[in-house]
């Protein structure tokens, strides 16, 4: 459910219509609603109050902008971060230092030691070489790190190839066999509070077996390593629940994913952890374009848009299908390819699509553009930073501004030895 909808034929966020958005900011630009978000954050926190004890960290890489950060905070939910730039941005939005998750393959030894310094509540290690590094750092600060350690279930999410995390080939966590020697290895070292066990097999997850497959799984590991003597008091679940991008599929809600944590988890005497991302913010946004122009193609026209897949890189990268809505519809429908204005064919937003009739000028959104959308741009063929608005009811702000080309081209130097 979300706050995009029409009102006299005119697509609105909350209580702004979205031409009032182009005609002040410029296109293409991300419209995010806070109620939405608001609604979001609630729903899948209160789903999971069915369940003991449970630490919420939002996934920062599914939309790091600050005023959603901000939102979120107020929320009371902690951040799950993957560098130090998401981990300044989860403190800048107020969220406590001792509610940030650090997770990421390739923490660099710099950023455990900023991460340290600022009071990081939980260090999510990948490999046991991590866990010695971080051992090390932290015992030369004069601190003990706080960790877990995240495993490898060798279960396949069902998921894209590219976001796919679970599986023994990933490079993700450590090896389900050796798990529960690397634990007791790692909980020896001073420097390292080990605390327990995490795991993240994949995102936009369309089913629940495969997470509780995995989440079994981490359980039983979690048992066999009590019996070994070893403390685990937090089991960090990851994220990964899928939204629907299209019309009409269906999804696991969350007091299903509740049900099936509760049931899973009876009796494991820990903390539950969650790093939701999608779940939270994919609804909360929408990509708004204008048509460029409409091209006659072979088979089917081209509507081209000034959003391109360096604004909104999901259906070059994994071939992700977002909605596309004209603003102002006329009630008639065509069937159009949507593509970008990058110089390559891969800046294709869909193919063979029935779609609201379009025409040059006309404005449209991409939907379900709030998780994985301007986190993920760049400025490819020297296009501007795409901004970003919050809309709060009738009252809407820009939230991230659009970067010109200009400035970036400023940050360039030809050294003397061209000139
Ligand atoms: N925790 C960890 C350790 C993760 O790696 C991720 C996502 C999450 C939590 C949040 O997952 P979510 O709840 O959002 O599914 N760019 C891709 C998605 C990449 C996800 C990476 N990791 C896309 O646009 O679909």
């Amino acid at each position: 459910m979300d706050h995009f909808e029409y009102r006299g034929g005119v697509l609105h966020a909350e209580d702004v219509p979205l031409p009032l958005i182009a005609a002040e900011v410029g296109t293409p630009v991300y419209v995010y609603s806070r109620a939405t978000l608001t609604r979001h954050a609630r729903v899948f926190r209160d789903a999971l109050k069915v369940l003991p004890r449970v630490h919420l960290a939002f996934a920062v890489k599914s939309n790091p902008n600050l005023a959603v950060l901000k939102v979120l905070a107020a929320e009371g939910y902690g951040a799950d971060v993957v560098s130090a730039g998401e981990m300044d941005r989860a403190l800048a939005a107020g969220i406590p230092a001792a509610d940030v998750v650090f997770s990421g393959v390739g923490k660099t030894a710099a950023e455990m030691r900023r991460a340290l310094a600022a009071g990081c509540g939980q260090f999510n290690l990948e490999s046991e070489e991590e866990g010695a590094e971080l051992a090390e750092i932290a015992g030369g600060m004069g601190l003990v790190a706080t960790a877990t350690l995240r495993i490898n279930p060798d279960v396949d999410a069902g998921t894209h190839a590219k976001i796919s995390t679970g599986k023994a080939e990933n490079k993700f966590g450590v090896p389900y066999d050796r798990a529960a020697g690397i634990y007791a290895r790692l909980s020896g070292l001073p420097g390292l509070n080990l605390r327990g066990l995490a795991l993240h097999i994949g995102s936009q997850l369309a089913k629940l077996d495969p997470l509780e497959a995995a989440f079994t799984k981490a359980g039983a590991l979690m048992h066999a390593i009590r019996a070994d003597g070893f403390a685990v008091t937090h089991m960090d679940l990851g994220g990964g629940v899928g939204v629907p991008y299209r019309a009409g599929e269906v999804f696991p809600q969350p007091a299903e994913y509740a049900a099936m944590l509760a049931r899973v988890t009876q009796g494991w005497d820990a903390t539950l952890m969650f790093e939701p991302g999608r779940v939270i913010t994919g609804n909360t946004g929408v990509l708004l374009t204008e048509v460029v122009r409409v091209k006659q193609g072979a088979l089917h026209p081209w509507v081209v848009v000034d959003a391109a897949m360096n604004d909104l890189a999901r259906p070059a990268m994994y071939d992700a299908w977002h909605d596309f809505s004209a603003v102002t519809p006329r009630g008639t429908m065509m069937t159009a390819n949507i593509v970008g204005p990058i110089c390559e064919s891969s800046d294709t937003f869909a193919m063979a699509r029935e779609i609201d009739t379009v025409a040059r000028g006309d404005l449209a959104v991409f939907r379900t553009a709030g998780a994985y959308g301007a986190t993920m741009a760049n400025t490819y063929n020297s296009r501007p930073m795409v901004p970003e608005v919050m809309v709060d009811g009738a009252k809407w702000a820009v939230v991230a501004d659009r970067i010109e080309p200009s400035t970036i081209l400023s940050a360039e130097r030809v050294p003397a030895w061209l000139a």
